[in-house]
């Protein structure tokens, strides 16, 4: 439930801040560029101007934080117990989400020199964030967050198929969850892979209902109903999970491998073009 209001608490910010934003300069986006400098509004909705300039200093600095904090928590020993990982990577997703809508805000939806090198840098680094998303959640992990390694899904695999075949129904509940999963091919190129985890998805939902249709029809009491199908879904999700573990880790590291190195030249660049602008005398509110 707290984690509920956390995460409603993340999207109602960062959905209020987008809204207010795009309202209140709806007017000067739309007006085409050459246009611009006869608005009212120009001297503070310019790039440079004190509104949208201020965007960029808190978009970035929402980017920097975001990443920082995140690379910090995941690497030093000494912080890995302050809260699951898991928590860290949402507020990562929020702050590196809302501070690039608002550093394209800044931008007033024009981009030139180095700035843009930047800015196309910073969108590849956050659409691929979504990829790497989808790719994160498939890879088993502990309640802190950390990756399991393959003894330790082998022993959780065996510890959920134990306690549900000790149920009334027993080893067959576990046959149906693991049957259902065997009909999926391995992908022959990597590229298949989006579809198939697609396809795994499906298939998931679909054993969820049917093991509630079976553990339904059974005469257990509410209390037994329902943790047998606690059981039952955290065994469906782990199947479903090692499934194709090895390829989805493969295209993880993948993933990390063109994210770390587009972030280093968001920042390169990013580093030039505040210092450009600075020098040029554009201090905002300092
Ligand atoms: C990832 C973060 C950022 C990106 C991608 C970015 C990108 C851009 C882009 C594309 C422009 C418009 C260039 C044009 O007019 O064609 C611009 C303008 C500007 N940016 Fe940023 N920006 C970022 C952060 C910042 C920060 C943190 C500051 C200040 C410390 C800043 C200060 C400025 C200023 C002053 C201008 C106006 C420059 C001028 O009119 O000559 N930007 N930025
Ligand atoms: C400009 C925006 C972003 C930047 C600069 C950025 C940067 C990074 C960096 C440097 C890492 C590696 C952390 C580490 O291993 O130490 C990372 C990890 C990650 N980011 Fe982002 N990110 C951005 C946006 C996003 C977005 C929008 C999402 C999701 C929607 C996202 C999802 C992830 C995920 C899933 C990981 C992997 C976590 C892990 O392997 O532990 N990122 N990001």
């Amino acid at each position: 439930m707290a984690h509920k209001v956390f995460l409603f608490f993340l999207f109602f910010v960062a959905g209020t801040a987008i809204i207010v934003v795009g309202i209140n300069g709806f007017s000067y986006y739309t007006t085409p560029i050459p246009q611009r400098p006869f608005l009212p509004e120009y001297n503070t909705m310019k790039p440079s101007g004190n509104y949208s300039h201020g965007l960029g200093i808190i978009g970035a600095s929402m980017i920097t934080i975001g990443v920082t904090m995140y690379s910090t928590r995941k690497r030093v020993k000494k912080l890995w117990n302050l809260g699951k990982l898991s928590r860290w990577l949402e507020v990562h997703i929020f702050l590196c989400l809302l501070g690039p809508i608002l550093v394209v805000f800044h931008t007033t939806f024009k981009a030139g020199g180095i700035a843009a090198i930047s800015l196309w840098c910073m969108v590849s680094v956050a659409a691929s964030g979504i990829i790497g998303r989808f790719l994160y959640v498939q890879i088993p992990r502990n309640l802190k967050g950390s990756e399991l390694t393959r003894q330790e899904i082998n022993n959780e695999l065996d510890r959920l198929r134990d306690e549900i075949a000790h149920s009334p129904l027993g080893i067959q509940l576990v046959n149906k969850i693991d049957e259902s999963f065997l009909a999926i091919p391995k992908p022959e190129k990597l590229l298949e892979m989006f579809g198939l985890l697609i396809r795994l998805q499906n298939t998931r939902r679909q054993v969820k209902h049917a093991v509630r249709e079976m553990i339904a029809k059974s005469r257990m009491t509410g209390e037994q109903t329902r943790s047998l199908y606690k059981l039952a879904s955290a065994r469906t999700t782990l199947v479903q999970k090692t499934v194709l573990l090895a390829q989805v880790e493969k295209l993880f590291f993948y993933w990390h491998a063109i994210h770390l190195p587009f972030t280093v030249i968001m920042f390169i660049t990013l580093a030039a073009h505040v210092s450009v602008t600075v020098l040029l005398g554009y201090r905002w509110i300092f």
